[in-house]
Order: structure tokens, then sequence, then C-alpha cells
């Protein structure tokens, strides 16, 4: 099976095991486990943050960070399909108190006036205040695509001037730096709290960090205990998340290639089904919008020729490429999947 369900679903290469074979480790709640005390400090000084901590789930960063920088009843603002409002299951809410509100915006892409314009920080007794505003960078419903670090000032810039903290859901960071060129420091700089993920295209089996200033840093060490997740000998880990971020980084210019090879080939038998020029990275959607298939359909095709994808609306289709997929297996898909669209354009 080529499975492009999603970055997710690597495994961890030989190499990648070795290294978490000879990890040290210790007991990680008392502290003690060097390889991930040296993983929170290689991540934080990456960003350009005083201190890192080691969650087992990106979700679990992003909920980490967003409760120390939004007290309960207040208001995080983030676009619409982001992640942490479409695919954390209301944890904000649940576990924060803390309430949402969204601005939409084509393909995820941020536009600073868009939260600026309906933020409301200090709003007296009667309304909701806004304290935070988040940004997905890349987004990942929006198609893996790269914010631009222009918007990211601006919005810096507003917040700032409106008392307003910003987080940064730094999922594919990775693949925004290798796409952008612009560099982790520099993206860091404007946030004052990020999580990365190292099981997404870097190939780590489990592993994200927060980042944020040291204070913040030891309340969500004590909130991360509190929701279960202090963990123990978690060097091993933190080696493979090590060894993903001395190996696996630059390579990520292959998926973002293999991605543009599969949308140019659907591209050329069906130009509205996807421009390539909107695949930033490494994750590739299908708009079947007036062809005669639907994403589950044309899924279950793509399955019986050895394809897996992802269907996340009636008519879309998304693709992601990864580490455990070749150029060679997206020759494979290229030969398979324009066909199959061929045949359901309308006559
Ligand atoms: C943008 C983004 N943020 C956060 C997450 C959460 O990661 P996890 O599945 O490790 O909780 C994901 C997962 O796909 C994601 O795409």
């Amino acid at each position: 099976m080529i499975d492009l369900r999603s970055d997710t679903v690597t495994k961890p290469s030989q190499a990648m095991r070795e290294a978490m074979m000879s990890a040290e480790v210790g007991d990680d709640v008392y502290g003690d486990d060097p390889t991930a005390n040296s993983l929170e400090a290689r991540v934080a000084a990456m960003f350009g943050f005083e201190a890192g901590l080691f969650t087992p789930t990106g979700s679990l960063a992003n909920q980490l960070a967003i409760r120390q920088l939004v007290k309960p009843g207040e208001e995080l603002l983030t676009e619409t399909f982001s992640h942490i409002v479409r695919a954390e299951l209301g944890a904000g809410a649940v576990f924060s108190g803390i309430t949402t509100r969204t601005w939409e915006a084509p393909r995820g892409l941020l536009n600073a006036e868009d939260p600026l314009h309906i933020a409301r920080p200090d709003s007296g007794p009667y309304q909701v205040s806004t304290t935070a505003i988040a940004v997905e960078n890349t987004h990942n419903f929006g198609g893996g695509t790269v914010q631009s670090i222009e918007e990211i000032r601006k919005l810096r810039e507003g917040s700032l001037k409106m008392g307003l903290f910003m987080h940064l859901d730094g999922a594919r960071i990775w693949n925004a730096h290798v796409a952008s060129g612009v560099s982790f420091l520099e993206y860091g700089k404007y946030f004052d709290t990020v999580s990365v993920c190292l099981s997404k295209g870097l190939g780590a089996p489990v592993g994200s960090v927060m980042l944020s200033n040291k204070e913040r840093n030891v309340s969500a060490r004590q909130w991360r205990k509190r929701y279960g997740a202090g963990m123990r000998q978690i060097g091993m880990l933190a080696a493979a998340a090590h060894y993903a971020l001395d190996n696996n980084i630059e390579r990520l210019s292959d998926d973002h290639k293999n991605a543009q090879s599969l949308a140019q080939a659907v591209h050329a038998v069906a130009d509205h089904v996807v421009n390539p020029a909107e695949v930033d990275t490494n994750i590739v959607i299908l708009n079947l919008s007036g062809l005669l298939t639907d994403a589950a359909d044309l899924n279950a095709n793509l399955k019986a020729a050895g394809i897996l994808a992802s269907p996340v609306g009636p008519k879309i289709l998304r693709l992601v490429t990864h580490l455990d997929v070749s150029a060679a297996d997206i020759a494979k898909v290229n030969s398979v999947l324009p066909e199959l669209i061929e045949r359901a354009l309308e006559a």
C-alpha cells in the first residue's frame, strides 16, 4: 500500500530505532531524563525560546500553551479550519474554560487584518475579552499552506498594540521553513508560545515540544502531570526526535517535490481539481466538485489500486506525501489517479 492518508503514518527507520535503543534515560517526572532534557533545550534554542516541554502529542502541546495564555472565560481567536478549533474536540473549552471565536481565511492563509478586526481585548463586564490569537503554519486543512512572514509580523505588531498574546501551532513548521527559507528563529520571534510536532513529516513515532518562557514552562509542566502525561523514561522517544531533527528536516523538500508532481499530474487532466501553484508543501487537496465521483468513491478506487488517501469532505480528497513515500511510489500514483479522475469528468 502507498499510504498518503497523512504524514503521521510514517514508521521509525532502522537507524531511528537504533538511536532509540541506545538512548540514555532517566525518570522525566523527576527531571532526570538527559535525552528529554537535551531535546527540550535544543528545540527551545532553535526557535529562540527559554524553555521546551516534551509532550506525547501536538494537541497536548497546543492545549498546554493556550491555557498559559488565556484564562477561563476569555477568548482565543483562531482560523475556522485550524486544528485547535476543528480537531482537538473542544479541549480548550473542556479543560481550560477557553472560548474561541474564528475568522475564515481562503486556504487558511493568514491576513493579519482578519483577526485584528474581530479582536476585543478588555471588553468589560458584558462581553468576552480576547486574550490571544493562534496561527497555524503550515495550515493543515488549508492544504499545507505556508503563512506569509509579513502577515505574521503585521499580526504581531497589531497584537502587541492591543495587548494580545500569540500562539503558533507549528506542527509542520519544518515544512514551512523548508518551503519558505524563513529561519526557525525568525518564525519563533513573533510568538509567546509555540508547539512543534516531531511525529508528522519528521517521522518520529511520538512527540511534540511546547515552547515558552521559563515561568510558563514550569506551569505547563505541572499541567502536563495533572492531565496524566507526566512520563518516565521518555529518553527513548526523545532520541527518536533528536534523530528526526538531525536527519529529516532538509529532506522534506523531497516530499514537497512529490506533492508537486502529483498535483501536476492531476492538473494535466482536470485543471479545476487542483492548482499546483497552491500546493506549497506536502499536502495535496483535490476538489472533486463537478466530477462524476465523490471523495469516498475515488478513495475506494484508489484503495483497490493499492493507494490510500483521506476523504476530508464529500467532494474533497486529501493526499499527503512523507518520508515513507518515494518518487517511484508517486510515479505509480500518477499512473492511476489522473486516469480515474479523467473517467469521472463530465462529458
Ligand atoms: C496543524 C496540526 N496541529 C496539531 C496537530 C495535533 O497533533 P497530534 O495528532 O499529535 O495531537 C495536528 C495533527 O495532525 C495538526 O495537523
